[in-house]
């Protein structure tokens, strides 16, 4: 993988950026895919969520130091961080890194797809909430801010490629908004549509046409009702950076990141599990429910450990055991008959 558009102390190769035995058996599994003339379809997967950092410092090991305050700015003047969601029990990731480092592929199959993401069009934006429900609307920006009371909520984030980070949301959780759409009792489950306009977010050299876009996600209606699951409009204080999927994205702090879909358009209540971007591309690779569990390996590399990102302005990662639902048991594992 050659980054020539990234700076040049950027420029590692990906046998640095990642574990190295993890980055052998991904060359090895596309040695297999192009050969067998699938590579081209499949290929983006095994970059997903891998964030091509550069250093690779292991961070001393400290107690997790409460996170600070973050600086809240308009929309968001007045916001209360919600107490639940208070301390991670780790050390926030710094902005700037959380910021910098972003899967959107509409943008491309890379992590520095920030810049790229600027053309994203994010105003107007609608949100057209529908399907089996009493009460179908489109909520335009403003009515999403007007029409739900918005928290400030802190919350680990688990890669499914083992990296980690934590991050201050804003938004407001996803049971309010199925307590304003009021689901008819033939709905199970939900499906994210996120926004797709191919000819504003394929650019020149743009390679990833061939995959299932829009990307779309879903979940059981009753995880979307858990207290967990969240829509955030801000983050770190700020609304939504396009990169971060502005302007509304999903927050699933017990799934693996890939189930929480960017820049949502559609909100689409189902009596049937959806068929999603990543699981209808590789399914064995990424399962639908996707939750955090160390003991269940990924077909290529173990979920034992993870890769958190160290605090600080520089990058560093720390070796930690993966927690069962990400750490989110108390609030999740009920709906799995745990
Ligand atoms: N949503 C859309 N629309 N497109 C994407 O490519 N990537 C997913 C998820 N949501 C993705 C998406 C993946 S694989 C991850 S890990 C997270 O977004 C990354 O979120 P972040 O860039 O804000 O950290």
């Amino acid at each position: 993988m050659v980054f020539s558009h990234l700076p040049p102390d950027w420029q590692l190769p990906e046998s640095r950026a990642t574990d190295e035995s993890l980055f052998w058996n991904r060359r090895r599994l596309l040695k297999t895919l192009v050969g067998a003339g699938i590579g081209a379809a499949v290929s983006p997967l095994l970059q997903s969520c891998q964030r091509q950092d550069g250093a690779i410092a292991i961070a001393p090991s400290s107690p997790a130091a409460p996170p600070p305050p973050t600086n809240l700015q308009a929309p968001f003047l007045g916001v209360e961080r919600n107490r639940a969601f208070a301390d991670p029990g780790r050390s926030l990731t710094e902005k700037r890194i959380a910021n910098s480092y972003n899967n959107f592929y509409e943008f491309g199959g890379t992590k520095d797809i920030a810049q790229r993401a600027q053309r994203l069009p994010t105003d107007p934006w609608t949100v057209e909430v529908g399907g089996l429900v009493k009460n179908p609307r489109t909520y335009d920006r403003d009515d999403l801010y007007k029409t739900f009371p918005i928290e400030e909520r802190i919350y680990r984030f688990r890669c499914v490629e083992a990296w980690a980070m934590v991050v201050p949301w804003l938004g407001f959780p996803m049971h309010k908004l199925i307590a304003a759409a009021d689901p008819l009792p033939s709905a199970k489950f939900v499906r994210f549509t996120s926004y797709y306009d191919k000819d504003v977010t394929m650019g020149p050299g743009w390679s990833l046409g061939r995959l299932p876009w829009p990307y779309t996600e879903g979940l059981r209606l009753d995880e979307m009702a858990n207290e967990l699951a969240f829509f955030a409009l801000g983050v770190y204080g700020e609304p939504l950076p396009k990169q971060h999927g502005a302007p509304i994205r999903a927050v699933l702090p017990w799934k693996y990141g890939f189930k929480g879909a960017k820049s949502i358009v559609k909100v689409e209540f189902l009596d049937n599990q959806p068929a999603t971007f990543w699981n209808t591309l590789a399914a064995n690779e990424y399962g639908f429910e996707a939750n955090v569990e160390p003991e269940v390996p990924h077909p290529r590399w173990s979920q034992a450990t993870e890769r958190l990102m160290g605090p600080g302005p520089a990058i560093a990662w720390q070796r930690v055991p993966t927690l069962p639902y990400n750490g989110y048991g108390d609030y999740v594992a009920g709906l799995y008959g745990v």
